[in-house]
């Protein structure tokens, strides 16, 4: 039985967002976010590795819950699906993906950022979102300001967030958690620094506990 996205997040404490270059970096990669306390991981669709890694991972980190990023297509939704993925997540939405997320039955988080958007996607049935990118859409405002009016909708920012940034985001009511790459820097993975993503992780989900009390 299949998760969905309201389940996925809430397991998040932060979803680190992965553009993955070799392969050969992915499973590594995942167990060291994963012992930080985060195992919901969304790799983006960016890379020529990107699928290779999500299989690997789906295979070898059973303890991780394996999405996929920058999902634009119905095409590259079904390949997901055809791979197992166990999410999936867009920078925006169109009516084309919109139903292939329904068709193959992947949890979608589609991205939004305006009052209009986030109607339409409501009136598709989704009600968890992804506002990207987030401080240039207006950050912490925005979501203070689109929470009036939208109170059902809950979302995941990206885009911008960081460990500095975090409190401010999970102090408001609409977040369900938060999405970002700084917990997986690219230094640090060409490295193979397991260990500083594992630490990077493991603050990130301090913080968030503390912040959640
Ligand atoms: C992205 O899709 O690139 C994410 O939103 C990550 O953004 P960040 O690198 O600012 O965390």
């Amino acid at each position: 039985m299949s998760l969905s996205s309201r389940e996925i997040l809430s397991k998040a404490p932060v979803v680190p967002v992965l553009v993955i270059e070799d392969a050969n970096d992915a499973v590594p990669l995942a167990k060291a976010l994963v012992a930080g306390g985060l195992p919901v991981l969304e790799i983006t669709l960016r890379s020529a590795a990107a699928e290779e890694s999500i299989k690997r991972i789906i295979a070898e980190v059973p303890d991780a819950i394996t999405g996929a990023g920058t999902v634009i297509n119905a095409k590259q939704m079904e390949r997901m699906a055809k791979i197992g993925c166990a999410f999936s997540v867009s920078p925006g939405h169109t009516k084309s993906l919109l139903k292939a997320a329904k068709d193959t039955g992947v949890p979608l988080l589609p991205g939004a950022g305006t009052p209009s958007e986030i109607m339409y996607l409501l009136e598709h049935g989704y009600d968890m979102l992804k506002f990207f990118p987030a401080e240039q859409q207006g950050g912490v405002s925005m979501l203070k300001a689109l929470s009036g009016p939208l109170p059902q909708v809950k979302f995941c920012p990206t885009g911008g967030v960081s460990l500095a940034n975090l409190g401010d985001y999970l102090a408001l009511p609409n977040i369900i958690t938060v999405g970002g790459s700084w917990v997986a820097p690219k230094d640090a993975v060409k490295a193979g620094d397991w260990a500083t993503i594992t630490r990077l992780a493991q603050e990130a989900t301090d913080k968030v506990a503390e912040l959640r009390g």
